[in-house]
Order: structure tokens, then sequence, then C-alpha cells
């Protein structure tokens, strides 16, 4: 088996080979650190993000019609747990669930967040993985008696386009095997929605996208100059998805690694994609990778669905 690639190395080739391209990106996965999941959840307290609001007004009742399906001793496996908030509302309603593992690539925000849930929950084994679940990812515990439920809440799918979407939810079916898998996917298109969701009149998804930068000077040592740039978001219809971009507002060159990295006035990057999902196109992609849908719950307000899947493994 080949060394895994250090991270920091493999940070660096990402953030070289995103913003050398014609059309510079970086990938969202390097938004999170304990910085950008702090910032996160003070996003998702903001009322104008809805899909928090929104889900957090489905889940008890998806909890309790859950709780009648699942049996005594369910592992619970969340992706991307950030603070934890959701699944308390599961971990509530299920009856004695055995265990919750927990996988996130921020680590130390991971650790916090279990620290602050365990004491809650005394009689449920507390499992955090500090994993990148773009990558093929295997639980270090087994199935409980009462079998596996996935969960991956809020919108996070929709970072992926729907073919990178199809490919997570294959990976997710190898890693889980054979259990039920609880999705969240948000289906807004209004506009003016998105631009409050998304566009943070308050100033938090700047700072929120701008971290990236923050990160690549003080983990790789570039010389980002972060007041040059302005976070913006578009809408696009085809597929539907709002992109986050920071564009710069000077011309300007900076280095990272060993190389130059020149911008013109209102050159920009691309940091994060969220894909929006209307319930047919999702249950087709979930189809595609090998899993059931089984049953969806839409928000009485708006457009925020949470997908049941089931997978009976193969
Ligand atoms: C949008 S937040 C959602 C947090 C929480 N589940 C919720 O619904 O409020 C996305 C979470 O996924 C984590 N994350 C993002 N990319 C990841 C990756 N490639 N591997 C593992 N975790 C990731 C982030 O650190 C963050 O905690």
């Amino acid at each position: 088996m080949s060394d895994p690639i250090d991270p920091r190395r493999e940070f660096l080739r990402d953030a070289l080979l995103g913003l050398t391209a014609e059309a510079k990106t970086l990938p969202g996965k390097y938004l999170w650190d304990e910085t950008g999941s702090d910032l996160f959840d003070q996003i998702c307290h903001n009322p104008d993000y809805y899909p928090t609001r929104q889900e957090m007004a489905l889940l008890p009742r998806v909890a309790a019609e859950l709780a009648a399906r699942v049996r005594p001793g369910v592992t619970v496996v969340e992706f991307g747990s950030g603070a934890s908030r959701k699944i308390r509302t599961l971990l509530d309603a299920l009856p004695e669930p055995a265990a919750y593992v927990a996988i996130d690539i921020s680590g130390a925000y991971l650790e916090d967040a279990i620290r602050r849930l365990a004491p809650d929950y005394p009689d449920i084994a507390m499992v955090p993985v500090c994993a990148d679940y773009t990558k093929p990812v295997q639980l270090p515990v087994a199935a409980g008696p009462g079998g596996i439920l996935g969960f991956y809440p809020g919108t996070s799918i929709g970072n992926f386009a729907p073919p990178e979407a199809a490919l997570f939810l294959e990976r997710v079916r190898a890693t889980l095997g054979p259990s039920l898998f609880l999705v969240g996917a948000d289906a807004t298109v209004e506009p003016e929605r998105l631009q409050r969701a998304y566009g943070g009149a308050d100033g938090l998804m700047a700072a929120f996208h701008r971290n990236i930068l923050v990160r690549l000077n003080r983990e790789l040592g570039a010389d980002f100059d972060i007041d040059n740039f302005r976070h913006v978001i578009e809408l696009y219809p085809d597929p539907q998805r709002v992109e986050a971009h920071l564009v710069a507002l000077r011309p300007a060159t900076y280095r990272l690694g060993d190389q130059a990295i020149a911008f013109a006035a209102g050159e920009r990057i691309r940091t994060d994609t969220s894909h929006k999902y209307a319930p047919s196109v999702f249950q087709s992609l979930a189809s595609q990778s090998g899993w059931r849908p089984r049953t969806l719950w839409q928000a009485e307000e708006g457009d925020f669905n949470l997908h049941l899947l089931e997978s009976t493994g193969g």
C-alpha cells in the first residue's frame, strides 16, 4: 500500500492546480478549519440562512417516523458533522442508539463538538473520525445490533456537481454497507432567497470564504492580501446552482509555493458551489449509485428536502 499523502503537500498541490487553471478555483473542502467551522456555525444562526431553519423544523417529524422503523442499537454515522447539533434530534428519538460516528475534515472543531455532545448521551459510544469523505472512509466500529443509519444533513450534497454527487453516494454505500441513509438536499431556486442566504449581508459569508486565503498564507506561506478580495455570488440555471467567488479588486501577483499567481482586476477564484437538487433529480442520482429511495420529507416552508435511502449491500 502506498503512504498516505502529507496533508500540507496535498493542500499545496490542490491550491496550485486550482490557482494556475484558466478559471481560478480552490476546492471547497479547504474552507473548513476551526475558523471556517466556527463562522459556518454563526451563519446557521442567521434566519436568512434558510436551509438550517427549514431542516431544523422538519427533523423532529422525520426522527419520530424513523424511530418507528429503526431497530434498537443502531449505529448512526454522520458525514460532515460540524457542530453536531442536528444529530441531537435523531439521538433523542431513536431507540437506544449504540454509537455515533461523526466524520469531519475539521479535526479540532470535531473533537470539541464531541466533547460538548458526549456528556448528554452517556450510553452512546462517541466515535469522532477526522477524515476527508471525498476519499474512501472505513468505519472504525462494526454495525450495532440495530444496523447502520447514515446521516448527511444540510446542503452539503450540493457541493458536488451531479456526477461527483453520484460518486459520493456510491462511496458512502461502500463505507456503510447494508444501511439506511438520511440525506438533506435543497431545491430552492428563488433568486432573492438565495441571494439573502448565500450573499450574507452581515459579512459572515465573506469572512467564511476569505478564510481560505488566510489558510493559504498561514499554512502554505503564501502572501495574499486578503483585503484585495471581495466575496460575491453568482446564480446559474443549468445545472441549478449558486457559486461563491472571491474577486480581486486590484491587479496583483502573489506567491504560493514556487509559483507567482497573477490576478487582473476583477479576476475571480471560485471557492464553493451549492447545487440545487430537485427531488426527482436527487432520487435518480441515488438510484444510479445503488441506493433505493424510500421516503421523501419536504419542508413546509420552502424547498428543503430530507431523503431516506436504503441499501441492502452488494
Ligand atoms: C455545511 S457544514 C454542515 C454541518 C452540519 N452537518 C450541519 O448540517 O449543520 C459541512 C460540514 O462538512 C465538513 N466537510 C466539508 N468537506 C468535507 C470533506 N471533504 N470531508 C469531511 N468533512 C467535510 C465541514 O467541516 C463541515 O463541518
